[in-house]
């Protein structure tokens, strides 16, 4: 058992709903369970940088926030320790300044930190464990797509708010005999488009698992027109690899409007296109989400208790685990494209673009 009276909390990266019902379970396990004190971090480890914006997180400070998007914390997904940015001279530089970002949380009288993120900041925080500080890591992005656990809270929050957003195009899409686009969040995996396409039964769902063409759409637009299903909705993941003819550069967020005038110009059909963006990022996470953060808050503490620094908790065979954050970082678990879901997705006339 390690000596801990202190521990510090921080998000880092994008929200995600069930943030704040981790960093509720973590404070008040920490007080209740263990009676140390908890110090809330601002802005991920950029809070650390600036260690007189910390403050102590009471019971009092993180009663009400359990159904509460966003973090409380605040977040960000620009500043790494490692490779931080400033302005000397007038010029743009990059300093590593963890040196002081360990010293600071000394400085607060920190004795561990529990650091809830996505993959980059497991990987400053890995990072930050190596140069000696008492780490434990909560994993979370609404894309889901962490190899070291089944699920991420956030992703059923999000999923919920995609598929809500699918079943609204259907009724609009079928009035108006139009082919309808949907791009959902997902840089790397498609398991919100997925899983929202099936769960609101759109016709095609385009992943970045799956190379598509839109010459394929066209021809599944035209399948249904045969059968008089005169509107389309099309689920599209934001990461998804556009076709090598379409050269130009990529920009996140912008599949959408592409994949719409291309299956316009195909098939000579009205076309809308709705992104929905960042509306899945927020919202009162599900009871799903909540109950899964809190596990997680929970565990985290455990982990600083048994001194099991350098590990991130996990879900696995839907029990609470733990493993290594440098096991953990860089790996990522996508959607297998001969997999039960998608051959489910198949076998009931789903279009993948193939
Ligand atoms: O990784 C989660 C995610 O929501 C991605 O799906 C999306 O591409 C990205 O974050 C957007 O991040 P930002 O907040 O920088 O726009």
């Amino acid at each position: 058992m390690s000596e801990i009276r202190c521990i510090g909390i921080c998000t880092g990266g994008g929200d995600a709903p069930g943030l704040n019902a981790v960093i509720r379970a973590a404070v008040k396990a920490a007080i209740l369970k263990y009676k140390w004190k908890v110090i809330g971090i601002p802005d991920g480890f950029d809070g650390l940088i600036w260690p007189e914006k910390s403050r102590e997180l009471t019971l009092t400070d993180v009663s009400g926030i359990l159904p509460r998007g966003g973090t409380i914390l605040g977040t960000t997904n620009r500043g790494n320790p490692f490779h931080y940015k400033i302005m000397e001279n007038g010029v743009e530089v990059i300093r590593d300044i963890s040196d002081s970002v360990i010293a600071n949380s000394r400085k607060l009288g920190i004795d561990a930190v529990i650091s809830i993120g996505g993959d980059g900041s497991q990987k400053i925080a890995q990072e930050l464990f190596e140069k000696g500080m008492k780490i434990v890591g909560v994993p979370k992005t609404i894309d889901n797509d962490l190899c070291a656990t089944e699920v991420t809270f956030g992703f059923d929050t999000a999923l919920h708010t995609a598929t809500d957003a699918v079943d609204k195009i259907h009724t609009t899409a079928e009035s108006h005999h139009r082919i309808m686009v949907v791009e959902v969040m997902g840089r790397d995996a498609g398991w919100i488009a997925i899983e929202a396409g099936i769960a609101g039964g759109a016709h095609v769902i385009l992943i970045p698992e799956i190379p598509f063409s839109v010459q394929k759409i066209c021809e599944h637009v035209a399948l249904r027109e045969s059968f008089g299903k005169r509107f389309t909705i099309i689920v599209v993941a934001e990461g998804i690899k556009l076709p090598q003819e379409w050269k130009e550069k990529r920009r996140t967020g912008s599949v959408g409007p592409r994949i719409g005038d291309a299956v316009a110009a195909g098939t000579g059909k009205e076309v809308r296109v709705s992104i929905l963006g960042h509306i899945q990022r927020g919202g009162s996470p599900t009871p799903f989400d909540r109950i899964l953060a809190t596990r997680f808050g929970v565990a985290a503490v455990d982990l600083i208790a048994k001194g099991a620094f350098g590990k991130m908790v996990c879900l696995r065979n839907e029990r609470i685990g733990s493993v290594d954050i440098g096991d953990a970082v860089g790996q990522l678990k996508t959607v297998d494209p001969q997999g039960e879901l998608v051959c489910a997705a198949r076998a009931i006339g789903m279009c993948f673009g193939d």
